[in-house]
């Protein structure tokens, strides 16, 4: 499949190298401006987006490996990435990677047949207060984990619901 920007884009894209003093920093953007419109950044993409930037590929291929939020390859149109790491290990963060994983009939870097789901394990997310949680395709994060709230999140997701999820309440601080 070949890659391209429209006219629309490399617009979009113009107003964003002119936020910056130079180009390399609006990698980030354009690759999130990528993502939006192939749903990925597979290496074509990454090419693509390091021409269009006049960068070297190597600097793009650095920038959207470093990030999990860039999708390297295909994804189910939800992805759940899944927190592991300490704090949501021990509130039972593989438990519920694994009743996921056995919902969906899939593993951990997979992707449903009927391309729905997609699950990963992820790093820290910083929400370590909520443990365990997950993310949903980059955005909306589920709290305080059970196996029910998992059931719920996927016929929600299913149905094309939102997911149902607890907002993060910020204290309030005494600033004084
Ligand atoms: Fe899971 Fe930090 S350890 S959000």
């Amino acid at each position: 499949m070949t890659y391209e920007f429209d006219k629309d884009d490399l617009k979009k894209i113009e107003q964003i190298k002119a936020k910056y003093p130079e180009v390399m920093p609006a990698t980030l953007p354009v690759l999130w401006l990528a993502q939006e419109k192939f749903g990925h950044v597979e290496p074509d993409v990454q090419r693509l987006v390091a021409n269009t930037l006049d960068l070297p590929e190597a600097h793009v291929h650095g920038v959207a490996t470093f990030y999990t939020q860039y999708y390297k390859k295909k994804k189910g149109k939800h992805v759940l990435d899944v927190c592991t790491c300490l704090s949501c290990q021990l509130c039972g963060g593989y438990d519920i990677l694994h009743y996921i994983e056995e919902k969906l009939g899939i593993k951990a870097g997979e992707t449903t047949d009927d391309g729905m789901f997609s699950v990963e394990e992820v790093e820290c997310l910083g929400a370590c207060g909520y443990a365990p949680m997950l993310q949903v395709t980059n955005d909306k994060y589920v709290n305080h984990l059970t196996k029910e709230k998992v059931d719920q999140l996927i016929d929600n997701l299913k149905e094309g619901k939102d997911p149902e999820y607890e907002q993060i309440e910020m204290p309030l601080r005494n600033v004084d």
